[in-house]
């Protein structure tokens, strides 16, 4: 049936003209012998009304909300205006409705600022979907994919997909995986990305590569991570580091222009992982406000708990308000981030006070630091200075948060780079690759000290999120072999688990690299939300589960035999 109007686009410029409309009844209200329904589309709402002495009008005292119906009408100005709606200076008399479908009451409203449980939003993520506001991030998705790739087509870059049942692939969590009904005990891993995959279509020569690539990774769920989530997966051959940051900057340069009209500012500004931790307290610094990590030189006074500790300050003007339950809080976020714990002074009317003030005359202090009344001092410490610093990183993004310090329309994007190729795994016993074990260390020769050896890779931050990472890879198959005894693999196991991909770059591989934006970070940072879950269609919830389908969930019995699996 073919309709003359979305439900956005009728004004006053349209009074007088016979128009068809479908859509959903998103309110029906009786007023004075009239019945005037909100009929609903995708682009929004039209006002409708039926008159007793019209033929629509019995039927159209049976809408319910939710009903989906076609009608034809005329356009009439209003008389009482809507300035909230596209469509508020008119009303259409309707002379024809018919019902395509009736509707059960639903379980949450739908037209109206919902205020359901996101439990019951998410059993019925169909009808929540319904709703304008949920429906905005999920179009603004579609718009945001159309643009990044887009970009990479402009590039000429091929989109190209790989296999979802693989070999588990080190990403650093743990996997999922499947069980082969033809191999009883061999299983296929989803992948945690398209990691390896990628790089061997580098090895064929395809040399330009992405992909909207699905990713899973069975880790703990927070605000900003799923089980299961979107990758714009990139790689690209015979390139160097300022290659793929180029390539990456105008991916997101043309995406944040055509999205939201933003223009990023050119070339986005590099810091050192280091530099991050030392002024930031995080490999992810959320860069749109100052206030930096500072080392203050405290050797002037006596302060027991501090001997031999790496201290950490955070010095905040107008803080001094800060009540003891706020900093109580303050101090169980640094210790949840590593940080021994939270000391505080504060500088109100030239006295100090505070949990170090017994310890700390004002008169030193001050050579060390402007103090200026109303000042806040926080210091975190630890025996390690990552541990301090990581602890203070997160006390500075609530303080900032606290006292209204985050412009909230500013995009501050940072490459961080410089990162280390390894960390000490303290659990494991032994080095782990700090992205992933085949990034390319920057000297060959630093491999002596591993400790020290710098990556080859690099992260994309916006506001506090790692928005993406990458690095250029191994391409030689002796240095592959290296790092995977490095990291701790015997010869066996990476001959067993690795000795495809070694075997391949035996063959002329030619040097490459890429990167991996997080799809659905992206469009939250875009859309301005901070639940991943609003970004994604049909999300689990934080514990993991798909209230709307119900999984997971057991399995017939004859499937678990099949497989060989026993209950
Ligand atoms: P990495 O592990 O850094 O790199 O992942 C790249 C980006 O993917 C997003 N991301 C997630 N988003 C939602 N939920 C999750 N659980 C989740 N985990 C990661 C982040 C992250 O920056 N193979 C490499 C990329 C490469 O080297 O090219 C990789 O996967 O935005």
């Amino acid at each position: 049936m073919k309709i003359t109007h979305n439900n956005n686009e009728l004004n006053i410029k349209h009074v007088g003209k016979k128009v068809t409309l479908r859509g959903w009844v998103s309110r029906r209200r009786d007023l004075g012998g009239l019945i005037f329904v909100d009929l609903r589309d995708r682009f929004g709402l039209t006002q409708l009304t039926f008159r007793p002495e019209d033929h629509a009008y019995k039927l159209a005292s049976t809408l319910k909300n939710e009903y989906v119906i076609h009608i034809s009408g005329t356009v009439v100005e209003r008389e009482s205006k809507n300035p909230n709606i596209e469509t508020g200076d008119i009303e259409v008399i309707v002379d024809a409705l018919k019902i395509l479908n009736e509707a059960n009451n639903p379980p949450i409203a739908i037209s109206y600022d919902d205020n359901a449980h996101e439990d019951t939003r998410l059993k019925y993520r169909y009808l929540d979907l319904r709703r304008p506001e949920s429906q905005k991030y999920i179009i603004a998705r579609s718009r945001i994919t159309q643009l990044v790739r887009e970009a990479l087509l402009n590039r000429g870059f091929y989109e190209l997909e790989t296999p979802t049942l693989g070999k588990s692939t080190p990403e650093g969590a743990r996997d999922f995986i499947i069980p082969s009904r033809l191999y009883h005990g061999q299983y296929y891993a989803l992948p945690q990305s398209p990691q390896i995959y990628k790089q061997l279509y580098m090895v064929s020569g395809f040399e330009r590569y992405f992909q909207m690539a699905k990713c899973y990774r069975d880790e703990d769920l927070r605000s900003d991570r799923q089980l299961e989530f979107t990758q714009v997966d990139i790689e690209a051959s015979f390139v160097t580091r300022e290659d793929v940051l180029e390539l990456v900057e105008y991916v997101l340069s043309h995406t944040f222009m055509g999205y939201k009209n933003h223009e990023i500012e050119l070339p986005i500004k590099r810091i050192t992982y280091q530099e991050a931790m030392d002024k930031y307290g995080s490999d992810k610094p959320d860069a749109r406000f100052e206030l930096l990590l500072e080392t203050p030189d405290l050797s002037a006074f006596d302060i027991p708990f501090f001997e031999g500790k790496h201290i950490r300050m955070l010095h905040v003007r107008n803080a001094s308000h800060l009540t003891r339950r706020e900093l109580d809080n303050l101090t169980s976020e640094a210790k949840k981030n590593h940080s021994d714990g939270l000391a505080f002074l504060k500088y109100q009317d030239g006295r100090l006070s505070g949990s170090l003030s017994k310890f700390i005359e004002v008169e030193k202090l001050s050579k060390i630091v402007d103090l200026k009344d109303e000042d806040l001092l926080l210091f975190s410490f630890s025996n390690n200075f990552e541990k301090a610093s990581t602890g203070l990183g997160v006390v500075r993004k609530e303080v900032a948060k606290m006292l209204h310090l985050i412009d909230e329309n500013k995009y501050a994007f940072l490459w961080v780079v410089d990162f280390p190729l390894f960390e000490y795994s303290e659990t494991e016993n032994r080095y782990v690759a700090r992205h992933h074990a085949f990034t390319s260390p920057q000297n060959v020769s630093d491999l002596d000290n591993l400790d020290k050896v710098l990556a080859n890779s690099y992260d994309i931050v916006l506001n506090g999120y790692e928005l993406g990472g990458g690095s250029i890879r191994i391409h030689n198959s002796k240095l592959q072999n290296r790092i995977f005894e490095i990291l701790g693999l015997d010869d066996e196991t990476i001959e067993k688990r690795f000795g495809f991909l070694v075997e391949a770059l035996k063959y002329g591989t030619p040097p490459h690299g890429g990167l991996a934006l997080g799809l659905d970070r992206l469009v939250m940072l875009l859309t301005n939300t901070t639940n991943i879950r609003d970004v994604i269609a049909f999300p689990k919830t934080q514990s993991a589960r798909d209230l709307m389908m119900g999984a997971p969930d057991y399995v017939d019995p004859e499937q678990e035999k099949e497989l060989g699996i026993k209950r």
